[in-house]
C-alpha cells in the first residue's frame, strides 16, 4: 500500500531573486518502507520534509498521505492530521525539560485527551519494547543523548502515525548512541512495521535504512535499494555520494 506519494512537487522560496529550492519531484513511499534522503549542503533536504510533514507549504504539486491531501485541511481538521498521522523525530530530541520522559512521550496522547490509564498502559508497553522503562520518571537532564533521542522515538510513535519524520536524528550523537537509536529505528521498522523517512547526510546512519534517495539541486538524482549487507550498502552510499560532489 502507498503511505506517501509526491507528485511534481516544487517549492519555491520568493525574495528578492526567487529561488527554486525543489523542482517536480515525484516520489512514492510504501507501507513498511525505511528511507533516508541524502544530499550536498542546500539541496532541499529539510525544505523537502518540511513539505512532508505541512510546515511548509508547497508551490505546485501535490502531497497525498494515506489518500488524503493535508494542505488543503485549515485549522482544526490540519492540527488533527498531524497528530494522528505524522510522527516526528529532531535532530536536538526536542523534549521538554518541565516533564517527565514518561509524560513527554504520552504528550500527544494527552493532546488527543486520552484517559490517563490507557495512557499509562501504552506507556508501559511500548517503554518495555523499546527498552526505556528505566528512564520514564526522570528528567531530560538526567539521561544521555542517546537515551533522550530514544524517548523522542517514542514520543513519536506512540500515536501509531502512517509515517514517522526524522530530520538529522543522529545529528548531535556519539557513534554509541548512533548505534543504539538506527538500532531502534531498524526494530520499529521491522517488527511494528513503522514506516520511516529520514534525512541524513551521514552514510553511516542512512546504511541502516532500506532505500536511499539522494537529492542534488532540489531534484532527485538516484535511487538506492539495500539488497545486500549492511557493509556493502555503506560503500555504496559513499560511491554515491562522491558522484554527486558537494557533500560534506
Ligand atoms: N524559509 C526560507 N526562505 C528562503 N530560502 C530558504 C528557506 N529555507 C531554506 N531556504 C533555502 O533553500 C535551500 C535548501 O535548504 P534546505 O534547508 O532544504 O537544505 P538541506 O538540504 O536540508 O541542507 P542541510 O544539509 O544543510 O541541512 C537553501 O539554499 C536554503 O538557503
Ligand atoms: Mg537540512
Amino acid at each position: 500500500m502507498e503511505i506517501l506519494k509526491l507528485i511534481n512537487l516544487s517549492k519555491t522560496y520568493e525574495g528578492k531573486v526567487s529561488y527554486k529550492v525543489l523542482k517536480n519531484i515525484n516520489l512514492t513511499i510504501r507501507e513498511g518502507e525505511f528511507v533516508a534522503i541524502m544530499g550536498p549542503s542546500g539541496s532541499g533536504k529539510s525544505t523537502l520534509l518540511n513539505v512532508i510533514s505541512t510546515i511548509d507549504k508547497p508551490t505546485s504539486g501535490q502531497v497525498i498521505l494515506n489518500d488524503k491531501q493535508p494542505h488543503n485541511l485549515k485549522g482544526d481538521h490540519l492540527s488533527s492530521f498531524r497528530r494522528k498521522e505524522l510522527g516526528f523525530v529532531f535532530q536536538n530530541f526536542n523534549l521538554l525539560d518541565t516533564l517527565t520522559i514518561g509524560e513527554n512521550i504520552v504528550l500527544p496522547l494527552t493532546l488527543e485527551g486520552l484517559p490517563v490509564n490507557d495512557m499509562d498502559e501504552k506507556l508501559n508497553i511500548l517503554s518495555k519494547k523499546l527498552g526505556i522503562e528505566n528512564i520514564i520518571n526522570k528528567r531530560t537532564f538526567e539521561i544521555s543523548g542517546g537515551q533522550a533521542q530514544r524517548a523522542a522515538i517514542a514520543r513519536g510513535i506512540i500515536n501509531s502515525p502512517s509515517i514517522l519524520l526524522a530530520d538529522e536524528p543522529t545529528g548531535n550523537l556519539d557513534s554509541k548512541s548512533t548505534d543504539d537509536v538506527m538500532n531502534l529505528f531498524t526494530k520499529i521498522n521491522n517488527e511494528n512495521k513503522v514506516t520511516t523517512l529520514m534525512v541524513t547526510h551521514e552514510p553511516y546512519t542512512a546504511s541502516f535504512c532500506n532505500r536511499i534517495i539522494f537529492i542534488k539541486d532540489g531534484e532527485i538524482f538516484r535511487e538506492i535499494y539495500k539488497n545486500k549487507s549492511r557493509e556493502e550498502f555503506y560503500e555504496e552510499i559513499l560511491l554515491v555520494l562522491s558522484q554527486i560532489g558537494g557533500a560534506r
